[in-house]
């Protein structure tokens, strides 16, 4: 019989690590539904979740450089990460790798590290998203809504590469542009025309990002909306208070009142008449890369920097769950696979069961950090248990 939920989401049934962080070898079987890893500090639950979010582009969950994941005293200078994946197009074997390049030096560019796809590793890590989209939520996300609006443009950029692969790369050919523009700028006598060539090119990809930003935004919204609707219908109390989401950008802006073509020439004059202030301040002081998402608990509208820190976490949890059931609506009816870590941590006894209700009912796969066994007992029957130390990962029974 076919299990309809676990054939509605991306599956991994195996996972092999060797020489990553804590991990010398690793070979993990486990099945679709939740996995909870517990143990105590430095054992090794997140570096396990870490070594997982490498299957997609990018530098994965911490965002740390490839040479810093390869595991001290390894006895060869790569590290690798492979898991067989069950997703839209069957079993596939996923793979990625990096190597320490030869003078020793460790340069972590992001073209280094190899992937491979049934054991093709002609193709890039691109290819992998065919086959798999992951979502995370870490314990340093618990300050997004406080912290520098960085880390929320970041966050922001991440929701909407998970499902337009393309919008990365618009990302770093407008950083790549701007670049060039500061250098240019930072010369007293610099080639205006040449400046004007690039200026004409960042307004194409700023309007590019901005309207992949606008359109994923308003896709999470209409997801948290329908949610919230659902609950209303059924006389239910939603544990995760809904999110309105406000995105706030200089070319968002213009993009919602003009047409395209119109922005691009509208953001090229910005660029144009601010080229003084700009060559003074050494930076571009206007664009894409200054956008900020703003979030406010819609129910109580407060702006969600306002709410307490369990409130926080409660909106960030709702808004990854959205973000789960908007790729899964853009992803051939899959779940993506959802890495939680620290999830237990600010989230009372009754939010921590709306939780893992929710992530039941999802049918999708889900990996569950923290210290203590107890924080997931109402999972107890329903979840694959697995106890970390030192780098090794043995199953509860
Ligand atoms: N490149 C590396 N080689 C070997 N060990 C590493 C490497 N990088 C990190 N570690 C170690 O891995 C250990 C486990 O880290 P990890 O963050 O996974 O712990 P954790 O189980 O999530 O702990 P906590 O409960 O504190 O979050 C740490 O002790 C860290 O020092
Ligand atoms: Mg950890």
């Amino acid at each position: 019989m076919i299990d309809e939920k676990t054939h509605s989401a991306v599956v991994l049934k195996r996972l092999d690590l060797s020489n990553f962080r804590n991990y010398s070898v690793l070979h993990l079987d486990i099945d679709s539904g939740p996995i909870v890893l517990t143990g105590a500090n430095g054992a090794g639950k997140t570096n396990l979740l870490e070594a997982i979010s490498m299957l997609m582009a990018g530098r994965g969950m911490r965002g740390a450089g490839f040479e810093v994941l390869l595991a001290k005293n390894s006895p060869v200078p790569q590290w690798a990460v492979s898991a067989l994946v069950d997703g839209p197009f069957g079993p596939v074997r996923l793979g990625t790798s990096w190597q320490l390049p030869d003078n020793g030096t460790g340069t972590s560019r992001l073209g280094g590290r190899i992937a491979s796809l049934d054991g093709d590793a002609t193709v890039g890590i691109g290819a992998l998203a065919q086959h798999i989209r992951l979502i995370w939520l870490t314990p340093s996300m618990d300050r997004l809504f406080s912290g520098p609006g960085g880390d929320r443009r970041r966050f922001l950029d991440r929701v909407v590469s998970v499902t337009d692969l393309a919008h990365s790369r618009a990302i770093s050919a407008f950083e790549k542009l701007m670049r060039q523009r500061n250098s240019l700028l930072a010369e007293a006598d610099y080639d205006a025309v040449w400046v004007s060539t690039i200026e004409k090119q960042m307004a194409a990809q700023a309007v590019a990002i901005a309207a992949a930003r606008l359109a994923s935004i308003d896709t999470l919204q209409g997801h948290i909306d329908a949610a919230q609707a659902r609950d209303k219908a059924r006389g239910k109390v939603s544990i995760f208070p809904a999110a309105r989401l406000i995105l706030q950008g200089s070319v968002e802006a213009l993009l919602r009142d003009n047409p395209a073509v119109q922005c691009e020439d509208e953001y090229a004059k910005i660029l144009f008449d601010s080229r003084a202030l700009d060559q003074a301040a050494g930076r571009t002081l206007n664009g894409p890369h200054r956008s900020d998402l703003m979030v406010l608990h819609a129910e109580k509208d407060m702006e969600a920097r306002a709410c307490s820190t369990g409130e926080q976490k409660a909106l960030l949890v709702g808004l990854i769950l959205a973000q789960a059931r908007m790729v899964k609506s853009q992803f051939q009816g899959r779940m993506p696979v959802l890495l939680l870590d620290e999830i237990a941590a600010h989230l009372d006894k009754d939010r921590r069961k709306g939780l893992f209700d929710e992530l039941l009912a999802t049918g999708g796969q889900c990996w569950l950090t923290g210290t203590d066994t107890m924080q997931f007992e109402t999972l107890q029957t329903k979840a694959q248990f697995f106890t970390v130390k030192d780098g090794i990962v043995s199953p509860q029974h």
